[in-house]
Order: C-alpha cells, then structure tokens, then sequence
C-alpha cells in the first residue's frame, strides 16, 4: 500500500502547490506601495550607483526603440516585446531602488517610476501607440529628475 501512497501523496501536494500558484494575480504589489511580502531584511546587493548606469543604459534606448517601431511596420511586434520587456525590468530595478533609502521622499519616487515602468509595459500590450508611449516616457523623466534635485545634485554641491 506505502509504494502507491507515498509517490500518490507527493502527486496531489505538487498539485496543490501549482494550482495555487495559479491563482496568484501576475503582479501582485499594491499600487503606491512596496509588493506585500519579502520587504523585511531585503538588502540591495549593488551600489545605487551600478543600479543607476544600468537603468540609464536601458531607458536611454527607449526612443530610439519607439523611432524604429514606427519605422518599421513590420517590425512593430517585435520592438513592443522588447520595449515591454525592458521597461519591466526597469520596473523591478525601481523596485529595489526603494530599499537603498529610507526617507518616504526617496521611496514615493522609486514607487512611482516603478508604477510607470509598470504603465508602459501595460501600454505595450494594449498596441503602443507612440504618442500614449511619448507621453509615459516624459512623466517618467520628471520623476527621475525629481528624485535626482533631491538626492543626486544636491549631494554633490
Ligand atoms: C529614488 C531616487 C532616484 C530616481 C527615481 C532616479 N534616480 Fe538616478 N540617481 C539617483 C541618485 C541618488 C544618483 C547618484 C548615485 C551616486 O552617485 O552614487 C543617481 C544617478 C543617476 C545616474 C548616474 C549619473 C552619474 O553620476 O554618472 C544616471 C544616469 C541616472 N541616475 C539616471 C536615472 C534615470 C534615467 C532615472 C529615471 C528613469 C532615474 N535615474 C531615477 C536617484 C534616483
């Protein structure tokens, strides 16, 4: 009986573990607010510095990427998957970048550029339109620069 039950047992507890796993919403954070969960004891690995360079690497193709979309009909799909994917990523780096400090200043800007990472993804699934696209992508460079008056330029006087 134990050599059916044993593997049987593990079957339906795997099951269960996937089922629920698909109930989970995609993005499950709060808007305004860090994701639930995994914030106590969350550490960054790398400095501000190094997650700065990489997002501006990143963001930093973002019209180039939206030029050549519209280019390019036929490589239209293509550019929004990569735009999407990016600008994804670039929501998580933000996402990490709330944890380098704690004043509520320096987290509502890292909250808010994530959120509108986050927007653009959206507006790349739903087609893209260039102009919705351009107007994310300007609300996104005020909050960088808000957050860059405070914390980078001033440091530096
Ligand atoms: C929450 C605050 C905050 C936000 C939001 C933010 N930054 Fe920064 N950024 C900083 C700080 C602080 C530094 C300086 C880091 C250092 O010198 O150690 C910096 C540095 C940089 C640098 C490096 C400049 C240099 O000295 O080489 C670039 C590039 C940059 N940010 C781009 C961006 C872009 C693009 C965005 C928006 C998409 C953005 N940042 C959003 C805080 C922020």
């Amino acid at each position: 009986m134990t050599k059916f039950w044993l593997p049987m047992s593990l079957v339906i507890v795997m099951a269960l573990v996937l089922g629920g796993l698909a109930f989970l919403p995609a993005d499950r954070s709060t808007a305004g607010e860090p994701p639930a969960g995994g914030a106590a004891g969350f550490k960054p690995v790398a400095p501000l510095l190094v997650v700065m360079e990489n997002v501006d690497d990143l963001y930093g193709e973002f019209p180039k990427i939206i030029r050549e979309k519209d280019k390019d009909k036929d490589k239209e799909k293509k550019q929004l998957e990569r735009l999407k994917k990016e600008s994804q990523f670039l929501a998580e780096l933000f996402n990490v970048a709330y944890y380098h400090k704690p004043e509520k200043d320096w987290q509502d800007w890292a909250v808010k550029n994530r959120e509108q990472f986050q927007k653009l993804a959206g507006q790349c699934e739903q087609g893209g339109d260039s102009k919705s696209l351009k107007a994310t992508l300007e609300a996104i460079d005020a909050t960088c620069e808000a957050c860059h008056t405070k914390y980078r330029d001033q440091d530096k006087k």
